[in-house]
């Protein structure tokens, strides 16, 4: 394995942000994990850097996972076992998974980042999250160098978050993850509006055809971060209270929402940013995204610091105009 010194992340993360890595290793396959994971504990792992936010330089050694592979294996006539490597590109693992017929992870294309990561805060999108397929996954532990298997209950999985996040944060590299797919009778997902719209209410869409309207929607609010440095949606939605939601419905009748339990209301946060004025700002090279409010991005020379400063002072906007605290999304380094 060739470690490096001193290497620019900017290339390894999706907002584009030149921090500088101490030390950077690629590792190519499970036993070379293990070996450096043997001697060396402090590291900092890096998978597709699509929901990072560099706001310094990383004293230490970062390891880029470079494990690659898809294999799959009947479960009966119905269910295929896909299971993909940590490496892979989140999205050619879906299209992979559609090119096959597979079904389940259609709604989920075109998320920026690497299988690996895509547990930790259980990615989801147009009314479908990975815990809906997942079945299990491998995880390698960094004080012992064993592996463990985890099953959808192991992993505790909630609203962009997993035990990953939480009491397991940073013990545990994931190495494989299994999602339990149809083969045919695809149990498919078009709930969301925007996805109808695209498909023109047609009646039987293929897989083929509804990761193309979610590539589709998608791209049209979304900036790509090849062009514009972003990590995605960069806070949660909120989930409010019924009575707080009345509040403030009284105030703003057209608030959008979405009902989570009987006493429990989700708000987009992309809403409460838009009425707070932020969208589409700009400072510096640091903005709001002009079409999706929840997007925060880096136009081109923007330090992290300078892009946490503006979250910041879109979470006290929000909070003065509309008493809701913004929980940051990504992972802030
Ligand atoms: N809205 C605004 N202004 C904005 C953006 C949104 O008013 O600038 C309002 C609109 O009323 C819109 C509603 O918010 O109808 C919802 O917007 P959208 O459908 O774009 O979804 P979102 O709630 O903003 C969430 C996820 C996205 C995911 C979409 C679609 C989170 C934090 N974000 O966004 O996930 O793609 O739903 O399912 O839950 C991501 O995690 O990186 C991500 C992009």
């Amino acid at each position: 394995m060739n470690i490096l010194e001193n290497i620019s992340l900017k290339p390894y993360n999706t907002f584009g942000i030149d921090a500088i890595a101490k030390q950077f290793v690629t590792v190519n396959s499970l036993s070379e994990l293990k070996q450096l994971i043997s001697t060396e504990k402090d590291i900092f792992l890096l998978s597709g850097g699509s929901n990072m936010l560099l706001t310094k330089n990383v004293e230490k050694l970062v390891v880029q996972l470079n494990l690659k592979g898809i294999t799959s294996s009947d479960l009966n006539e119905n269910y295929v076992l896909v299971t993909a490597e940590a490496g892979e590109n989140w999205h050619n693992f879906v299209l992979w998974c559609i090119s096959k017929n597979y079904g389940g992870l259609e709604n989920l294309s075109l998320i920026p980042g690497n299988v690996g990561s895509s547990p930790i805060q259980n990615i989801g999108a147009y009314g479908v999250e990975i815990k809906d397929t997942f079945h299990q996954l491998e995880a390698l532990e960094i004080a012992t160098g064993k592996t463990h298997v985890f099953n959808a209950d192991d992993c505790n999985f909630g609203y962009r978050n997993s035990v990953f996040k939480h009491e397991l944060k940073g013990n545990y590299i994931i190495t494989k993850v299994t999602f339990k797919l149809t083969k045919h009778s695809h149990k498919i997902n078009i709930s969301y509006g925007a996805i109808q719209t695209e498909l023109k209410n047609k009646v039987a869409p293929t897989l083929k055809e509804i990761a193309d309207a979610i590539i589709a929607i998608r791209q049209s609010k979304l900036p790509d971060p090849k062009e514009i440095g972003n990590s995605g949606s960069f806070f949660k939605n909120p989930v409010i209270t019924v009575d707080a939601f009345k509040k403030l419905q009284n105030k703003y009748p057209e608030i959008p929402h979405y009902i989570v339990s009987e006493n429990e209301i989700k708000i987009p946060a992309g809403w409460l940013i838009e009425q707070s004025g932020f969208k589409g700002k700009r400072f510096g090279d640091a903005g709001v995204h002009e079409k999706q409010a929840l997007v925060l991005v880096n136009y081109k020379n923007a330090t992290g610091q300078e892009i946490y400063n503006l979250a910041q002072r879109i979470q006290q906007t929000v909070l003065q105009n509309f008493a809701i605290e913004l929980e940051i999304e990504v992972n802030v380094i």
